[in-house]
């Protein structure tokens, strides 16, 4: 790989991987607690949030273009996939970084998109009604609220487990 093909992929991995699990911490612990604080006003502000200004679309694109990088980098780090690279301990650092991120984004497109697309649907049938939601919608709100809750709390923790190691695995030694 030549240095400026080199340069560019490390420029987009870091640039698109501090925007993706920069984001995904700033929403889980300040954004999202503050929209709930704003009552009637909340779901409202998630909405233009999400459909006005695209979040899901500023995540897919930053996660991919992190994913993509990385794994040309790891592929020239690694000299095609060397054992020997991958069992030092920078191996193993970016291994295990690598496989945090890449959960990360496994478990946001598989788990967190559905139940995202369907409190959407939800809202925009609440909002169309007319009126405050009935027992069964109250419900499921609720159900899809905490199980988002606790999927953003895995992802935050597995991209915290990415960044700490990207940061620092160029100097582990064992
Ligand atoms: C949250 C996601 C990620 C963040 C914030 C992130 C951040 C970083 C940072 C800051 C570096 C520079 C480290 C240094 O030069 O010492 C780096 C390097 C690297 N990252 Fe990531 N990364 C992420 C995900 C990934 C993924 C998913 C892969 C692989 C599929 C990957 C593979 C690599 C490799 C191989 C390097 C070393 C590149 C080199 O020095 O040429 N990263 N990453």
């Amino acid at each position: 790989m030549s240095i400026e093909i080199l340069l560019l992929f490390r420029a987009v991995h870091i640039v698109a991987g501090a925007l993706w699990a920069g984001t995904a911490i700033f929403y889980f612990f300040l954004v999202e607690p503050a929209a709930k604080t704003l009552g009637p006003d909340g779901p409202k502000f998630m909405q233009a949030l999400i459909q006005k200004r695209r979040y899901p679309l500023y995540m897919n694109v930053s996660s991919a273009l992190t994913i993509v990088a990385g794994a040309l980098l790891y592929w020239n780090m690694s000299g095609g996939l060397q054992l020997l690279w991958i069992q030092s301990g920078p191996g193993l650092g970016f291994t295990i970084g690598s496989i945090a991120a890449i959960g990360a984004y496994l478990v946001g497109f598989f788990m967190l998109r559905p139940r995202g697309e369907r409190l959407g649907k939800l809202g925009q049938q609440i909002t169309m009604s007319g009126s405050t939601p009935d027992p069964a919608q109250a419900a499921e709100l609720q159900k899809l609220d905490q199980e988002i809750r606790a999927i953003e709390r895995f992802d935050v923790i597995l991209l915290t487990i990415s960044l700490l190691t990207m940061a620092t695995a160029r100097y582990w030694v064992f």
